[in-house]
């Protein structure tokens, strides 16, 4: 009763309540492989299977692989916190892999879960150092108990495989001992064993060799690159034997390859591990799963890795379950998964030559009242344009990331928001570009647009390789004012073609998007991004409204530059910008 409580799936409902409400889409928008064929891309079920603890998402994983007790002939027990036991154990089909810890007690899930399975058997992976006699006795109750075991994890790995393939095996893998994370998804495999070679995978132990005789397979298969399976290793476990290798550029490619070996026909399931840095606990577990392919990917909320976005493309799986609590890979990563199986469409763009529109463009973000104005957008459809700096966009990557899938425009503005007129050229480049590339290590396209910071640019500054975008209405919401002052201040001055300058590191401005949005509503207008406000802008543009354009090839003196609209009211002078203040990278969790 405990487990069944603490394993309770997430449903796809509850997650897609805070997802992004797009359509599946029917056209791609990036193909990920030239050259396969593009398939129909249907946006997958996303769901989650996961437990408080590993222990508990072990049971929770046994629980959706053996729903039905009378599958499980057996209970593997193996120790959660050190993996080469649980790793080895994939190839065995005939029940679950349980983690427990070595010595302290049974977990309640865990007790529970062989008492819902009622084994025959329940067998722990490795000697008393690994699993001790008392956790052992204490699982199996009155149930017969044994032991699969060796006086070292390749003598345990050879146990195993002695177990699942009393016949032999007509093929063979090695992983180096050390578990790596290019091992990983080695329990997947269910064509043969796995077998531990030496710590450093450089050399073939004596237990390790012996068990490659008995089984006498005619492909010995090594996981992982030459850094994970020397080549000598390999050489000397085949014996005679053909060789072969299954590895990708990093582990996330070697799952994939590994997953693709394992599941040679159509995926209807993927299910997605953390497989970063050394949390492999959950994919370990997974190991016994053999409805998909397990692929990783980095926890708790990092950006999809190419290889896996890829394999989920080629493979448009119908459903995609996390394996795991949000603090090994939160629902991020997930519509990450289901936006790589099938990209969302291409918003339909507004046509300003038809509609009287405004851009609401915010400054100086990502900052703590961000999210709260992505909400505020979200719950009105409205698109925004921010001009975020580069150092808070490394301070707060979700933000980011969130902006930038929620279909607004995440553009550049600077690095660190210096008053660029006193730098070099040289110097202003090197602020754009850090600041796009921090852009893109979030996993946010390159900015194709340019605010300086204060407003303040130079015949330099138009030739960073962006159009320049200033504004045409100025709230002054840096300034203390309150909420309905800059809803007031932006609504009077606003006109067709405005771009509004606001800083979403202003509460009050944020308080004030909502009555903003409503009221230019009211008078007809259709919010938009910049770059559909003004069409075709160019490097050295600068850019005040969609009517105030002075193209790269015309001179242009900012000390000239008053602003106009387009029904002769007067705007009044270009302003200064907020003065930005930075936050701490040590003081903000993202
Ligand atoms: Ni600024």
């Amino acid at each position: 009763m405990i487990a069944a409580l603490l394993a309770v799936p997430v449903s796809a409902p509850a997650l897609e309540q805070g997802g992004l409400p797009h359509a599946p889409a029917q056209v791609s928008t990036a193909a990920p492989s030239a050259s396969a064929p593009v398939p129909m891309q249907t946006a997958p079920a996303i769901s989650r299977i996961s437990g408080p603890d590993r222990y508990a998402t072990s049971v929770a994983i046994s629980q959706h692989q053996f729903s039905d007790p009378a599958a499980a002939d057996s209970v593997y027990l193996a120790r959660g916190d050190l993996f080469a036991d649980a790793l080895v154990a994939g190839s065995l089909t005939d029940g679950p892999v349980l983690l427990v810890p070595r010595c302290s007690g049974v977990p309640a899930s865990v007790s529970a879960e062989i008492a819902r399975l009622a084994p025959e058997e329940v067998v722990a992976l490795g000697g008393p150092a690994a699993v001790c006699d008392e956790t052992l006795a204490a699982a199996a109750g009155t149930r017969p108990s044994a032991r699969l075991a060796g006086e070292t994890r390749q003598g345990t790995a050879a146990a195993v495989a002695d177990r699942a393939f009393p016949g032999g095996a007509d093929r063979v893998y090695v992983v180096r001992g050390a578990v790596s994370p290019d091992a990983l998804a080695a329990g997947m495999l269910t064509d043969g064993p796995v077998l531990l070679l030496s710590h450093d995978g450089d050399a073939v132990p004596a237990v390790t060799a012996a068990a490659i005789a008995d089984l006498d397979p005619t492909h010995v298969t090594a996981l992982g690159g030459t850094a994970a399976v020397t080549s000598d290793a390999l050489t000397a476990a085949a014996s005679g034997r053909t060789p072969s290798r299954i590895a990708g550029a990093n582990r996330y490619e070697t799952a994939t390859r590994v997953a693709a070996r394992a599941f040679p026909d159509t995926v209807s399931r993927v299910y997605l591990a953390r497989g970063d840095g050394t949390n492999f606990a959950d994919a370990v577990a997974a190991g016994v799963l053999t409805r998909g392919p397990v692929v990783l990917a980095v926890g708790p909320c990092g950006t999809l890795p190419s290889a896996t976005r890829s394999y989920l493309f080629a493979e448009q799986p119908g459903r995609v379950t996390a394996l795991g609590g949000t603090s090994a890979l939160c629902s991020d990563v997930l519509y990450q998964a289901r936006d790589a199986v099938a990209p969302p469409p291409p918003p339909a763009r507004p046509d300003c030559s038809e509609l009287a529109c405004v851009a609401l463009t915010f400054d100086d973000g990502p900052s703590a009242h961000s999210s709260r104005l992505l909400d505020t957008l979200a719950s009105r459809d409205v698109p925004a344009t921010f001009f975020w700096v580069g150092q808070q966009v490394d301070v707060r990557p979700l933000t980011t990331r969130r902006a930038h899938n929620e279909g607004h425009a995440v553009e550049n503005h600077t690095w660190n928001h210096p008053q660029l007129t006193t730098l070099s050229l040289s110097g202003q480049q090197w602020q754009v570009d850090r600041a796009d590339d921090e852009l893109a290590s979030v996993g946010v396209p390159r900015s194709t647009l340019l605010r300086p910071p204060y407003g303040s640019w130079n015949s330099s500054t138009r030739q960073l390789g962006k159009p320049l975008v200033l504004w045409s209405v100025d709230p002054r919401d840096w300034d203390g004012r309150t909420a309905s002052q800059i809803r007031s201040h932006v609504v009077s001055y606003t006109r067709s073609g405005s771009i509004v300058l606001m800083h979403d590191s202003v509460s009050a401005t944020v308080d004030a998007v909502p009555g903003i949005i409503s009221d230019l509503r009211a008078r007809g207008y259709t919010l938009v991004l910049v770059e559909d406000l003004v069409p075709n802008m160019q490097p050295g543009d600068v850019v005040y409204s969609r009517g105030q354009v002075t193209r790269a090839s015309s001179a242009l003196d900012p000390q000239d530059v008053t602003l106009v609209s387009p029904d002769g009211v007067d705007l009044g002078p270009v302003r200064d910008e907020a003065p930005f203040v930075a936050e701490s990278p040590g003081a903000v969790e993202e």
